[in-house]
């Protein structure tokens, strides 16, 4: 087979999967051992014609594959790729750049570079802002992280990136209690340490309390790095930034503050004049991370840090070498911004995406996925046993299955029944979480391709679900 065949046929099997996505099962319970089965065994000492692999390969993973990028995946907080960001990634492999400098891909520092300031305008922040491509929003969170280390202990004469932790000046981290899990895995990687931070209590909505903050920030004496969100992951609510800003901002001279916010998908109603109020005073963080392939529906894998300090960043992620060639200092050169030397070029899936959808197309999709949020909740909220545990502020719902009595175990119970029932039934997919001591079904709208009849038809099966769990008890 020619390498040209090979790449037809490979787009004929894509495309067909494309196509059936709306409309096979979401996911389906699969065991890993029946999967490992299909596909493995020891590595054949001999090679398989490229065809070969390929069929394969597809037959092998078919069971194993989940339709996420489908309308009606509501698991985790989970973006479908739009089909220009799939074509533009589809490029991104032939052409198989490396997105490390301008040197080897002037290309992917270009398309950075523009991605940058487009992203800084449509977020409202400000334009000299630094930005570094990563695979996500735990990457991201470190990055910003890092650069907050640096600039902290920087303030303190103390050289981080060149002396480590060892004898450093204290600083304090300051999270919530409702701050993302990514937040502390950061923080271990930074060894800032996940369990050596100050947390405020949150809310009934899991908001950071900002008088809590300002009690714990009058306690702190040393250089302090803030963690706020935007974007609870169960709740979707937003720590109020135009109260926390000031807070940190009012440190003293040699106690700085640096506030980071960790946006992954709720940094996103930036761009809606609708929502953008949820996120007053963005503009004023040091550090702010978002993710691409959550709620701007990009392939994976996607995120976005911004810094404030473009030095802090800079010193923070930077590395020289004699082999590497240094770009021109108004030349981007992408490995300075982000953890990572050689990478992919993901940048042009993210160009294609933006510049498809422009200003008002991502506001829609944001706009888009909210209202058919609060559609799934009335739905649902309909039937009388069942609760909206949460203030449907953007796209996130989280719902409880009641049986009519105060036991709290057996409304657990029967809501991690339907839950199982809705994951087998493969209409749709959504995760369990535990709400402030409740069980409860976690849904995400996050999907550009979303339509009302899927929100309608995934509702009446949840319900189905539901009322099958009952007639079992
Ligand atoms: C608020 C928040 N921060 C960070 C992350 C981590 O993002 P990623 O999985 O892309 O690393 C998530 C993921 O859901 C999130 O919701």
């Amino acid at each position: 087979m020619s390498d040209e065949a090979l790449f037809q046929r490979t787009s004929a099997l894509a495309l067909e999967y494309l196509a059936r996505l709306h409309e096979r099962p979401v996911a389906r319970p699969v065991e890993f051992s029946a999967l490992l089965e299909r596909l493995g065994g020891t590595l054949p000492a001999a090679g398989m014609a490229a065809g070969e692999v390929i069929e394969q390969l597809v037959t092998a993973v078919e069971p194993g594959l989940v339709a996420t990028p489908g309308p009606r995946y509501f698991g985790f907080v989970t973006g479908g790729a739009l089909p220009v960001s799939v074509a533009a990634d589809w490029l991104a492999s032939a052409w198989d750049q490396n997105a490390f400098s301008f040197v080897i891909s002037p290309a992917a520092a270009a398309v950075e570079e523009v991605v940058r300031i487009w992203l800084l305008e449509l977020l409202g922040l400000p334009s000299q802002m630094s930005m570094g491509l990563v695979t996500g929003g735990t990457m991201a969170n470190f990055t910003g992280l890092a650069a907050a280390r640096h600039a902290l202990l920087k303030s303190v004469g103390w050289d981080v990136e060149a002396d480590g932790l060892f004898g450093a000046p204290a600083l304090t981290v300051v999270t919530s209690d409702e701050s993302h899990i990514s937040i502390f895995a950061a923080l271990q990687m930074l060894g800032l340490g996940r369990e050596r931070v100050t947390r405020v209590a949150t809310d009934a909505q899991g908001r950071m309390r900002a008088d809590e903050l300002s009690a714990t920030l009058a306690r702190i004496n040393t250089p302090v790095l803030v963690c706020a969100q935007a974007g609870n992951v169960n709740t979707g609510a937003f720590d109020p930034l135009s109260e926390i800003v000031p807070l940190v901002r009012a440190r003293l001279p040699h106690q700085p503050g640096w506030l980071h916010v960790d946006g992954a998908f709720g940094g996103w109603v930036a761009a809606s004049e609708q929502y953008r109020a949820l996120v007053t005073q963005l503009d004023q963080a040091d550090s702010f991370s978002v993710d691409c392939h959550k709620w701007l529906n990009v392939p994976y894998d996607s995120g976005l840090v911004f810094v404030s300090d473009r030095a802090a960043h800079y010193a923070a992620m930077t590395l020289s070498a004699a082999y590497y060639v240094p770009s021109p200092d108004e030349v981007r050169d992408n490995h300075n911004w982000v953890p990572e030397a050689s990478r992919r070029a993901r940048c042009f899936a993210l160009y294609a995406a933006l510049r498809a959808l422009g200003r008002h197309g991502v506001a829609n999709i944001v706009e888009h996925c909210c209202h058919l949020a609060r559609r799934f909740a009335e739905r649902l909220a309909a039937d009388p046993q069942v609760r909206i545990l949460n203030d449907v502020v953007i796209n996130q719902v989280l719902v409880r299955f009641v049986n009519g009595g105060n036991d709290r175990e057996a409304d657990d119970a029967l809501t991690a029944e339907v839950m199982r029932r809705v994951q087998q039934d493969g209409t749709c997919w959504a995760g369990g979480t535990t709400w402030q001591g409740q069980h409860a079904l976690r849904i995400s709208v996050s999907n550009w391709s979303t339509t009302e009849s899927d929100i309608e038809r995934s509702a009446k099966a949840i319900l189905a679900c539901l009322h099958e769990s009952k007639s079992q008890r």
